[in-house]
């Protein structure tokens, strides 16, 4: 019965998503990029015991040392350091190999990129393999506003500046419209829990019209270059699955990995329990 109303009640919101996506969009708001945060970085996974503790300790620290993290690791707070461990840890296991040659830059664009609080993790993947990388962020609803002033394209130029590198940038825009004469140039396409319900999209407080997940999951296929990869994680399996459906639309395309990522790496890990990713390659 609550599962009902919650849900008639996030229906309901359908158009009030609409008028206020309509008017951040409109108003465009932007006061430059903010501080971030820093903080000790002591007793990082406080909220686990024992061996657990112990393992996430352990494996924070290979990660450190693998990605280069001491820079970020000082100058970060605790909850954006502990997702950049947590995604580098999802990366890591992705094992895939994708098709980048040396003498040009790799790549990439991340889809839904929010405000982009976990991109250092993607610059540092990626850099440690390939000596230029291009990345892109592209998030269709950057102008939401938080308590402070900053827009989420504020905070994500500070989280890309932070990363140091020039070539790591932020967009505004649907990527079902977005790298427009780029079709087949890219070495991997990252999408991090896309929408695959209309409640979900819904929920997060986006008009019902941007509910288009074959849209943007074929605007990913058509960007990839042969070979290249689209990594994609996912809240369960069932959305998991509802991302193969898609997936299967596209001939082109093949799953190569497909498992359960669960993590302690970051406090609200419990709601990570079922957490799945899924690496699809690109015929050549
Ligand atoms: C569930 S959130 C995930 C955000 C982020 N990837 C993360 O892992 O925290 C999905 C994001 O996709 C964005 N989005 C949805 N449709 C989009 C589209 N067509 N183009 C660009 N961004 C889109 C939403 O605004 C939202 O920020």
């Amino acid at each position: 019965m609550a599962g009902i109303v919650r849900r008639t009640a996030v229906a309901l919101r359908a158009p009030v998503n609409a008028l206020a996506f309509s008017l951040r969009r409109r108003v465009g708001w932007s006061r430059g990029a903010p501080d971030l945060p820093k903080e000790p970085m002591g007793a990082l996974f406080d909220y686990l015991d024992g061996a657990e503790r112990i393992a996430a300790e352990t494996g924070e620290r290979a990660l450190c040392a693998r990605y280069g993290l001491d820079d970020l690791r000082a100058g970060s707070s605790r909850r954006d350091y502990r997702e950049v461990v947590d995604l580098l840890s999802v990366l890591d296991d992705v094992r895939v190999s994708m098709p980048w040659a040396p003498d040009r830059p790799l790549r990439v664009v991340d889809v839904g990129a929010r405000n982009w609080s976990y991109v250092g993790a993607l610059e540092r993947f990626f850099r440690r393999r390939a000596a230029k990388i291009e990345l892109s962020g592209v998030e269709v609803d950057g102008h939401g506003i938080y308590p402070n002033g900053h827009a989420r394209c504020d905070y994500a130029e500070a989280y890309a500046a932070q990363t140091g590198n020039p070539a790591v940038r932020y967009e505004v825009a649907d990527f079902c419209e977005w790298g427009r004469g780029d079709e087949g140039a890219f070495d991997c396409v990252t999408m991090f829990f896309p929408f695959l319900t209309r409640y979900a999209l819904l929920d997060w407080g986006l008009p019902s019209s941007l509910f288009a997940p074959a849209a943007v999951i074929g605007r990913a296929v058509e960007l990839l270059r042969p070979g290249g990869v689209l990594v994609s994680l996912h809240q369960t399996a069932v959305e998991q699955d509802r991302m193969v459906a898609h997936l299967e639309r596209f001939p082109e395309v093949s799953v190569k990995v497909e498992r359960a990522c669960p993590t302690r790496l970051v406090a609200h890990w419990p709601k990570l329990a079922d957490r799945r990713m899924l690496a699809v390659v690109k015929a050549t």
